[in-house]
């Protein structure tokens, strides 16, 4: 079948779709013997001899697309030099695949792997604004004052880090906040939540895009489905659709009821309880009530946010090389 070459060679896993183009621009590539240099050059890899720099070009393997619910522990890296556990341990050996992005080591949650260089790089472009939505503990509860500033950016070591949403799901002694972004920028999240007082303690991403970890339980991975592959990429040039956001929880109510007796326990009890329950635990009683909550939230999806839920409407990033350590 015939393609373009920079899509063959992303594919291939020789360089991403950008890199692949310079490549061809710059007259490194060649079909069957012939330099090519123009970017709309279509060719066969199965039976054409592809090089890049003179080294032939593998004729890329089945795209393959997994979505990993990574445990902590795990670094998203294909190899490690410090020998620690990696998330390629954790998904079947294909050729080629690597994790699209990064979680820290210490981060739970979703990350796709994938061996379509093309996928990845539309993926974790910011230009394409796929959001990422995360759980976070926080140390103490912030304000509404603080949560303001999350949305309008703030300065960290010289970058600028801004979040689309942020609102507090649980709030207590410490709070459980869930924050959208799209950008995945380096330990972003930690790195915003410290620089305004309130370090994070756990960190979960509990959707990309239109994915949720809904039904993935740390350690479990599946399949994208052909039209969640699309949803991602998004032909169409669209905003892809978010996850329905958790339900916000109100703030629990005063430890002790008025009427209960000073010494009585039980209503500590029940709160610890209810604390461990976290908004994105996996229990499977809670796939059922979860998935019902999100596929009818899903149909007001485009609903207006609430006031003070996202930030204000800002251009578009440039175009241009995406920033290192994308997430
Ligand atoms: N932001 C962080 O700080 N860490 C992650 O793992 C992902 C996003």
């Amino acid at each position: 079948m015939e393609e373009r070459l920079q899509k063959i060679l992303a594919r291939a896993g020789v360089a991403s779709r950008r890199a692949a183009e310079t490549a061809i621009t710059q007259g490194r590539v060649s079909v069957n013997g012939h330099t090519v240099t123009e970017l709309g050059t279509k060719a066969d890899a199965a039976r054409d001899d592809i090089r890049v720099d003179g080294a032939r070009v593998q004729a890329p393997a089945a795209p393959v697309y997994l979505l990993l619910n990574k445990p902590k522990g795990y670094v998203s890296t294909r190899q490690d030099p410090q020998r620690r556990p990696t998330v390629m341990e954790l998904v079947p050996a294909v050729a080629g695949l690597f994790p699209v992005g990064r979680l820290d080591i210490t981060t739970e949650g979703l990350l796709l792997l994938t061996n379509d260089g093309a996928f990845a790089e539309r993926v974790t472009h910011p230009r394409y604004e796929v959001p990422r939505v995360y759980h976070a503990k926080v140390h103490k509860v912030p304000d509404a004052e603080t949560l303001e500033r999350l949305r309008r950016g703030v300065r960290v070591e010289g970058e600028q880090l801004t979040v689309d949403r942020v609102r507090v799901l649980e709030a207590e002694n410490n709070a459980w906040l869930e924050l959208t972004l799209h950008e995945g920028k380096k330990h972003e999240v930690r790195r915003l939540l410290e620089a305004v007082g309130h370090p994070v303690s756990k960190l979960r991403r509990v959707g990309i895009g239109p994915l949720s970890s809904r039904g993935l339980k740390p350690g479990e991975f599946r399949s994208l489905t052909p039209s969640e592959v699309k949803g991602l990429i998004d032909p169409k040039g669209g905003h892809v659709k978010t996850v329905a956001p958790a339900p916000a929880r109100r703030p629990h109510p005063p430890r002790r009821p008025p009427n209960r007796p000073p010494g009585d326990k039980s209503a500590s009890r029940d709160h610890r309880a209810s604390r461990e329950r976290r908004p994105s635990d996996h229990r499977p009683s809670d796939h059922r009530s979860s998935d019902k909550r999100s596929s009818d939230k899903r149909s007001s999806d485009n609903r207006r946010p609430a006031a003070g839920d996202r930030r204000p409407p800002r251009g578009r990033p440039p175009r241009g090389r995406p920033p290192r350590g994308r997430t």
